[in-house]
C-alpha cells in the first residue's frame, strides 16, 4: 500500500461503555472494521494457569495473578463461583476499581490495537456530565483514558458519546437530531443543530438500573434478569411476570429519559433556535429489545402535546452496538481531511 493509500485510512474512534468497548476504522476494502471486548475481566491466583492452560483460554499472566479478559471472564467466573469485576460503573471508572487501570489499558489494547501511525488519531466517547449523581465527575474518567490511548501511540480526543451518534447517523438530516444512547450504566443525551451541540446530559440509568429494579420486585438477582433480557424479549408482547416487570422498567426508563430532554431543553430554548422539526435517534445495547422503537414511539406519543422540540421522526440507528465508535471515527477521519 503506498503512502497516499495509508493517509486515506487512517483515524480511528473508539466507544468506552460500562458494559462494552467498541473500536472502528476503515479497512482497506472501504469498510468499516469494528472491534468489540466486553468491559469486564477476572483475576486469579499464579495456580490457575495450569488448568487456564489446558481449557485453551487466553490469559496474561502477571507477577501476582492471572488475569483473563472480556467475554471470557464471565464464563470463567461461574466455574470458579466467583463474579467478574467491572473497571467502569455508571459510565465512569468505578471508585473501587482504581487499581484496575492497568487492566483497563490492556481492555483498550485488545480493540485499539496499535496505531498505523505514530501519534494517529483517536477519539473516544466520553459521557456527558450526569444531571442525577453530583458525586460522579467525569475529569478523572477522561484523564485516564487520555493516559492510555496515548501511551498505546495515538493521540487522544475525548469527544461527547450521544454526539457520536449525531455523526455517525444523522448526516441525511444535515446532522441534526436528538441523538440517545440507552446503554448499560447510563442514559447519553445529545441535541445538535448542523453538527453544533445545543444540549447535552446523561443520566445514571440504563440497562444495569432495569436489570437490578426488575430483579429486586420480582425477588431474583440482577444477573439473572440481566441474561433473560439479553435473550431477547418484545416490550410490546411480555411473556411472563418477569418479562412483564423488565417493560415496566423499560417504560419508566424513557418517561424519564423524555421528561429530562423536555425540562432541560426549556433551560435554554432561548439562546437556541431549531429551524425544522429534528429526528430522534435511538441506539445502544438497551435499545436491542424487540419492539423497542414502536414501545419508545408509544411513550412519547403520550407525551408529544407537551414536549417542547417539535421531532419528524423516531428511528433506530443502523447499528445500534457500533453508532458511537462509528461517529468517533467519521470525527476521527476530518483530522485527516485536507
Ligand atoms: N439483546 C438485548 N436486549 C436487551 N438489552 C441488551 C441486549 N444486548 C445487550 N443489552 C444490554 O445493553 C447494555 C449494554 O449496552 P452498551 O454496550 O450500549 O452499553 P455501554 O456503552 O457499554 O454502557 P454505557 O454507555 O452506559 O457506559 C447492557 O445493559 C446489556 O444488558
Ligand atoms: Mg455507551
Amino acid at each position: 500500500m503506498g503512502e497516499q493509500d495509508e493517509k486515506k485510512l487512517l483515524g480511528v474512534g473508539l466507544d468506552v461503555g460500562t458494559m462494552n468497548f467498541v473500536s472502528a476504522r476503515r479497512g482497506s476494502d472501504g469498510n468499516i472494521v469494528t472491534s468489540r471486548i466486553r468491559d469486564a475481566f477476572l483475576d486469579l491466583p499464579l495456580e490457575a494457569k495450569k488448568m487456564l492452560k489446558l481449557s485453551g483460554a487466553d490469559f496474561v499472566e502477571r507477577e501476582d495473578d492471572v488475569l483473563i479478559l472480556g467475554d471470557k471472564a464471565l464464563e470463567t467466573a461461574n466455574v470458579f463461583g466467583r463474579e467478574a469485576r467491572r473497571p467502569l460503573q455508571a459510565g465512569l471508572i468505578s471508585p473501587s476499581e482504581i487499581d484496575s487501570l492497568e487492566v483497563l489499558g490492556l481492555l483498550v489494547k485488545s480493540v485499539l490495537g496499535s496505531p498505523l501511525v505514530s501519534g494517529e488519531y483517536c477519539y473516544f466517547s466520553v459521557p456527558a456530565e450526569p444531571v442525577d449523581a453530583s458525586d460522579r465527575d467525569v475529569v478523572y474518567h477522561k484523564g485516564i483514558f487520555e493516559k492510555i490511548i496515548s501511551e498505546l501511540g495515538f493521540t487522544p480526543v475525548s469527544s461527547n458519546e450521544a454526539m457520536g451518534i449525531i455523526y455517525s447517523e444523522t448526516a441525511q438530516d444535515g446532522f441534526s437530531g436528538i441523538g440517545i444512547s440507552f446503554g448499560s450504566g447510563m442514559t447519553n443525551v445529545a441535541l445538535a443543530v448542523n453538527t453544533i451541540e445545543g444540549l447535552s446530559f446523561s443520566l445514571s440509568r440504563g440497562g444495569d438500573w432495569i436489570d437490578s429494579g426488575a430483579a429486586k420486585s420480582i425477588g431474583t438477582t440482577q444477573a439473572r434478569i440481566c441474561a433473560l433480557k439479553e435473550k431477547g424479549i418484545d416490550l410490546r408482547n411480555p411473556l411472563d411476570r418477569t418479562e412483564e416487570a423488565i417493560c415496566f422498567y423499560y417504560k419508566a426508563l424513557i418517561e424519564y429519559a423524555l421528561d429530562q430532554i423536555a425540562k432541560r431543553f426549556i433551560m435554554i430554548q432561548n439562546q437556541f433556535a431549531l429551524p425544522k422539526p429534528i429526528p430522534i435517534i435511538v441506539s445502544g445495547g438497551t435499545s436491542l429489545p424487540g419492539s423497542f422503537v414502536e414501545f419508545f414511539i408509544s411513550v412519547f406519543e403520550r407525551k408529544k402535546k407537551r414536549f417542547p422540540i417539535e421531532i419528524s421522526e423516531i428511528r433506530h440507528a443502523s447499528q445500534p452496538m457500533n453508532a458511537v465508535a462509528n461517529g468517533m471515527l467519521v470525527q476521527a477521519i476530518q483530522e485527516y481531511e485536507e
